[in-house]
């Protein structure tokens, strides 16, 4: 058993990860502002201990870090037109809050950081292939560029200091209690109430959805066996245009929406790259392990859970 601490824990992507950690007995303490409210199934929540508060706040992190093996930083600001409309914020949060998760780490001799970086920092270098970690990357956004910038933090903690460390780059992570800031949530939606389909520009733009259990389980065999300070994609290694998701959504939701083709607003501008498809490749050499859900399959479990009263 492990005493852990995730940031952000309450969030779509943590509060899967704390449900796994405590199912397999370990003491975990979540710090979540609660930005996005609280996602964390209540069997679960009665199991650990939650403090509503900023990862900015390094008193706090320093506390719920005492006696930790593992940091999971998850802690973010996110969400296309989130993160256009709040620059400086997810920034912020971002910078300091990735100091405090050091510092504190150091101070009470935390074995790992294990951070969720994205794939976002690829942005145009995606554009002719699966990606690697070692091609050069092409941060655009505010969120990019502090998530690369946090990565280059942690390889510098590790060569001064000895902390050891992994950045996970995810790859659209989607799964249960997504909410609808992401496009797989808000196709579902629109699916279910008949409503247009909205396909921002010609829908030919790829993204390489990743199944969240499958994240969760590269996640957990990362911080397990793997030391030093590295870098892991988690890519599913599929490529779908939003064109073909709409359409697949359409198709399994049995749907009589139309799909429609609309303008992206103008501040997705530097998100919207044409290609992004990653190889999990280094990955599968380190842990022996690579996601593989297929999306249809992924999509029909949220619809049977989350939505399986209105499909
Ligand atoms: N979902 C994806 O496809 C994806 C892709 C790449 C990277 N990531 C990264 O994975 C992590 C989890 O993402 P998610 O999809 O679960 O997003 P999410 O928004 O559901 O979760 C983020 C959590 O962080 C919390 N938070 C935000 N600011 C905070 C602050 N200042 N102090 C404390 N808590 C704060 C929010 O309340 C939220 O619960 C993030 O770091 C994100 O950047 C996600």
């Amino acid at each position: 058993m492990s005493k852990i601490l995730v940031t952000g824990g309450a969030g779509f992507i943590g509060s899967h990860l704390v449900k796994h950690l405590v199912n397999a007995g370990n003491e975990v303490v979540v710090l979540d502002n609660l930005l996005r409210g609280n996602k964390i199934e209540r069997e679960v929540f009665e199991k650990i201990q939650f403090v509503k508060e900023d990862v900015r706040n390094f008193e706090i992190v320093k506390k719920l870090s005492q006696q930790c093996d593992y940091i999971y930083h998850f802690a973010a600001v996110l969400g296309v037109d989130v993160v256009a409309d709040n620059p400086v914020e997810t920034m912020d949060t971002e910078v300091i809050g990735m100091k405090n998760v050091v510092d504190a780490a150091l101070l009470n001799n935390v074995g790992k950081v294990i951070y969720a970086s994205t794939s976002g920092i690829y942005g145009h270098s995606a554009i002719e292939k699966s990606v690697t970690e070692n091609i050069q990357v092409d941060p655009r956004t505010s969120y990019a560029m502090a998530k690369r910038y946090n990565e280059i933090y942690l390889k510098a903690a590790y060569e001064e200091k000895g902390l050891n460390s992994i950045s996970v780059r995810f790859f659209n992570v989607y799964g249960t209690a997504q909410d609808n800031r992401m496009v797989i949530p808000r196709f579902f939606e629109q699916c279910l109430a008949g409503e247009p389909i909205t396909v921002f520009g010609n829908g030919r733009q790829t993204r390489d959805f990743t199944y969240i259990d499958d994240t969760i389980k590269a996640c957990l065999l990362l911080a397990d066996k793997v030391k030093g300070c590295e870098i892991f994609n988690v890519a599913n290694e599929n490529e779908f245009s939003i064109y073909e998701l709409a359409k697949l959504m359409k198709e399994i939701t049995h749907s009589s929406s139309e799909i429609v083709l609309v303008d992206a607003p103008k501040k997705r501008y530097d998100y919207e790259v044409e290609r992004r498809f990653g190889s999990s490749q280094k990955l599968f050499e380190a842990v022996g392990f690579k996601p593989s859900t297929h999306l249809k399959e992924g999509l029909g479990h949220i619809l049977n859970t989350t939505y399986a009263n209105r499909s």
